[in-house]
């Protein structure tokens, strides 16, 4: 969700803000720019699209720009405006002496840039960014000091930002502020980086100071300066980052997504390290503060998340209901933190987020903490915004995703919510002795189950080339397996933009069932258990209407060769266990149909993979 850099030091600063630059990618990818301080102008590059179209923009000015040592860079995740050129960040004022990168969003823009273009700025973008070019510009030219200008400009404007900026009559200084978008500073020896998140800078050094909301930074190669909102100055807080620089590689997969579909094995095995040694031990799990008195007072849980998150919540609610037997409702963050939302200190509310910066999710934590909850947060970056918030704390070690599409982090959170409800059942003693040994057990196979189903994946890219050609795709599913066939079918959409939607098979009757011919896929997710029967009459009433059926079961039932034209079977599993299971042959259509259609895999267009805006 836009991601930005800033270099002040000795070092010679273009790679170093590519480089930046390139780890944040995962953040958008419609557009980047930079711009460098030389010894007598402030030069802007910009290209749009992804940032080897910069680095092609910068290649012939090389020679200018190699010696400078200070400057910012911004990749976009176009908001306000469409991905050209023109409203790629950094943006100017009309003297070109003040540059600006961005992210986040400006919600009084269009008063602000009223009141500019009245004293005589001149607009050159669609962007909410570009006013704060020119406010901060037309106030530097009255207090002449940068530092000055952003404290009070930030008083004028709504809405959240994460803020660098330089000027060109201030040669050594980089000025940096925000409000609810991440931001940290990397402390070197005679430099500062600054950037929206950790990998930008890991490489460079490990010790780094998370701005508060509203704080102003002002940064030369040899001196830091904090102030708070009253412009006092405060002492900065120096943490050591617990994170290694790692070099990313598809280690000989053609995608990154490919890849960590492949992890996913080891990902079960590495959660359950220490959480889960055997089927008779309890489940341990460190940073989660709930005793048999606290779980005792709730009368509900809320979960709360956005995108395949929110998918997972929907299968935590199944299994902690089922487990624990106390109320669980679902939401997606957007929709919860606009309405009156009950809760209060008997609510136990989880967030669930790959990055632990949505701002939606971020934003509903707040809300519930203020309330006096107890927030839960099972994140995949327990260095993240909301996992500071957290009064518990659930990891979920997926390791980094590349991947715009989650794959792997979604098997992890879904692991955790497993460890997490078998752990308040354990405290609540609301499952039988045997009923928690069994699933230990059969979780402690669930890697083994997963290599069995990417040993034949060939089986799965047939069926993947046999409907990639199509328009629409139908999953569907009941039980614990509804959210399965909304992931699957969101998974689908994300990278081969084919409209997919995944369906309660029971409601398949009551509308979507009009839209079934013989052009129309329709997946049925048939695992055993419950609703088996109830899936199958489903998918009977599917077959009646000439759709072209498939099945994803575990099952060897001979009456399923009449009526599917393919089946994908996988591993004998427990129909509580059943969702981690089904999900991979799910991911791996996804990814052989984008793969086959010459789709951007790892990249898909108009998504970022961490959206730090409401
Ligand atoms: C974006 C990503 C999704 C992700 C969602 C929630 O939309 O493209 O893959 O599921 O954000 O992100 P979170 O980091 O909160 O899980």
């Amino acid at each position: 969700m836009c991601g930005i850099v800033g270099y002040v030091g000795k070092k010679p600063v273009v790679d170093i803000l590519l480089d930046g630059l390139e780890q944040l990618e995962y953040r958008g990818y419609d557009s980047s720019g930079i711009a460098i301080k030389t010894a007598t102008s402030i030069d802007v590059y910009k290209a749009e699209g992804k940032l080897a179209n910069l680095r092609d923009v910068l290649r012939p000015n090389a020679d200018k720009i190699t010696q400078s040592t200070m400057g910012i860079g911004h990749i976009r995740w176009a908001t306000h405006g469409a991905p050209t050129v023109l409203n790629a960040h950094p943006h100017t004022c009309n003297c070109g002496n003040l540059v600006v990168v961005h992210n986040g969003i400006i919600e009084n823009y269009k008063e602000l840039r009223s009141e500019l273009e009245a004293e005589g700025c001149t607009f050159r973008s669609q962007t909410d960014t570009e006013t704060v070019s020119h406010l901060v510009a037309s106030i530097y030219a009255e207090v002449k000091d940068l530092t000055k200008a952003v404290q009070i400009a930030t008083k004028k404007i709504e809405g959240a930002y994460a803020l660098c900026i330089m000027h060109n009559n201030e040669p050594e200084k980089l000025v940096v502020t925000k409000r609810n978008a991440p931001l940290l500073i990397g402390v070197g020896e005679g430099e500062f980086f600054v950037a929206s998140d950790v990998p930008a800078i890991i490489k460079h050094t490990k010790k780094a100071i998370y701005l508060t909301d509203n704080q102003v930074a002002t940064l030369t190669p040899n001196s830091l300066k904090i102030e708070n909102e009253k412009e006092e100055e405060i002492e900065p807080k120096v943490e050591v980052l617990p994170w290694e620089p790692v070099a990313l590689s598809k280690m000989g997969y053609k995608h990154f997504m490919l890849k960590e579909i492949h992890e996913q094995p080891d990902v079960i095995r590495n959660i359950l390290v220490g959480k889960l040694h055997t089927s008779n031990s309890p489940i341990v799990l460190n940073e989660v503060k709930l005793n048999k008195e606290t779980l005792k007072n709730l009368n509900r849980i809320q979960v709360i998340a956005c995108g395949t998150s929110l998918h997972a919540a929907m299968i935590g609610k199944y299994i902690i209901e089922n487990f624990c037997e106390i109320p669980v409702d679902v939401e997606a963050s957007s929709e919860y933190i606009y309405r009156k939302t009950v809760t209060d200190e008997h609510t136990l509310v989880i967030g669930v987020s790959q990055s632990g910066e949505t701002a939606d999710t971020l934003t509903a934590i707040k809300q519930s903490k203020a309330r006096g909850s107890h927030i839960l947060i099972i994140t995949n970056r327990p260095d993240s915004a909301m996992a500071r918030e957290a009064d518990s704390l659930v990891p979920v070690s997926a390791g980094i995703e590349v991947s715009v599409a989650a794959t792997k982090s979604y098997i992890a959170q879904l692991t955790s919510f497993y460890l997490l409800a078998l752990y308040m059942a354990e405290i609540k003693g609301t499952m039988a002795q045997s009923d928690l040994t069994n699933l230990k057990a059969e979780m402690l196979l669930l890697p083994q189950k997963i290599e069995q189903i990417l040993a034949h994946k060939e089986e799965i890219q047939t069926c993947a080339r046999k409907y990639a050609n199509t328009r629409d795709f139908i999953y569907i599913a009941r039980g614990i397996n509804y959210p399965t066939a909304l992931e699957g079918a969101l998974k689908l959409k994300e990278i081969s933009y084919i409209n997919a939607t995944g369906y309660p098979a029971g409601e398949l009757k009551h509308g979507p069932i009009a839209m079934l011919d013989e052009t129309m896929p329709v997946l049925s997710v048939l695992m055993k258990g419950s609703v088996y029967e109830k899936i199958l009459s489903n998918s009977e009433e599917a077959k009646a209407r000439n759709a072209r059926m498939i099945a994803l079961t575990n099952s060897t039932d001979a009456k399923l060769d009449d009526l599917f034209d393919f089946i994908i079977r996988v591993p004998e599993v427990t129909e509580l266990l059943s969702p981690i299971v089904a999900m991979i042959p799910l991911q791996l259509i996804a990814y052989y149909i984008a793969e086959f259609l010459g789709k951007d895999v790892d990249q898909p267009r108009n998504l970022a993979k961490s959206v730090t805006v409401e």
